[in-house]
């Protein structure tokens, strides 16, 4: 017979505390936690892009530049993938790293001209301007506001395993988009792409019982009506692959349904049994 684990060697390993310096003040933070994480809790900006806690850092924007210091040196490194250890000293305000940051603003502003996320949150930094040349506006899918940060390319494949969207041309053409610019037959329709967007430049638009993924080549995905109340809660393909998963399965009479209506059966097979009526009549 095999042993099953007890409740004490499924319980994570208790996280070291250690003390970290940003700007001169001390901070607590667990070892080995991402440094962009422990500045937004104790509430130091430091601008990013294609940082998301659901996904590993790989460091491809560059915002989140700080100085690191070490023996009276000071080194550049991104927030994101620097990790928290004891005695770790940044600074997040050096004219190294304020200079540093108002290039790559100029940079974004060029590169993201039609963005107003990218145009306040350069102004925070004192950015307005831009001294290059900005991106020529060829039918881009993204309307002009996309910093190809990847976020969307990354949640598609990594998270959701649909790889229905990449980064395509080279240079400054680069764009995220579907392959050969044609609907995909991949995408689930699922939204996750619209909503890690940083600078909200994915369109999507649910018209009709159909999801239309206007970014991605004009994608139509199905969505799936509830049974109950006639609502379109879901993409049709995304429910069925979750439905799929789900052990034990859904109950027949619950599958079909939207969550509002789901809810409510079950509340009222609850009170049903609570009350000594037949919950089979919810
Ligand atoms: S569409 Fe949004 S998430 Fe995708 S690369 Fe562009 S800015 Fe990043
Ligand atoms: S958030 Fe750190 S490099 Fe983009």
């Amino acid at each position: 017979m095999t042993q099953g684990k007890t409740g004490t060697e499924l319980a994570e390993p208790p996280k070291k505390p250690v003390t970290v310096s940003i700007n001169g003040n001390a901070y607590r933070a667990d070892e080995g936690e991402c440094l962009l994480t422990v500045a937004e809790r104790v509430k130091i900006p430091i601008p990013h892009f294609c940082f998301e806690q659901s996904l590993e850092p790989y460091g491809a924007c560059r915002l989140c530049m700080v100085g690191v210091v070490h023996h009276g040196k000071t080194v550049m490194e991104t927030a994101c993938t620097l990790r928290a250890k004891e005695g770790l000293t940044i600074l997040t305000d050096t004219p190294d790293i304020v200079k540093y940051r108002t290039i790559l603003f100029e940079l974004y502003l060029a590169e993201a001209p039609k963005s107003a996320v990218v145009k306040e949150m350069a102004a925070r930094y004192g950015v307005t301007k831009t001294r290059f040349l900005r991106r020529v506006d060829t039918g881009d899918p993204l309307g002009g506001a996309c910093v190809l940060c990847g976020l969307c390319v990354r949640v598609c494949n990594e998270i959701m395993g649909a790889g229905a969207i990449n980064f395509i041309n080279r240079g400054p053409y680069t764009v995220v988009n579907t392959p050969f610019t044609e609907p995909s037959r991949d995408c689930f329709g699922c939204g996750a792409c619209a909503a890690i967007c940083p600078t909200h430049a994915v369109r999507i638009e649910d018209r009709d019982g159909v999801r239309i993924l206007h970014s991605w080549s004009e994608t139509k995905v199905p969505l799936s009506q509830c049974v109950s109340c006639g609502k379109y809660f879901a993409p049709a393909a995304l429910e069925k692959s979750v439905l799929s998963r789900i052990e034990p399965p859904l109950r027949d009479d619950l599958a079909g349904l939207c969550p509002a209506c789901r809810a409510k059966k079950l509340a009222k097979k609850e009170i049903l049994a609570a009350t000594g009526g037949d919950p089979g009549d919810a």
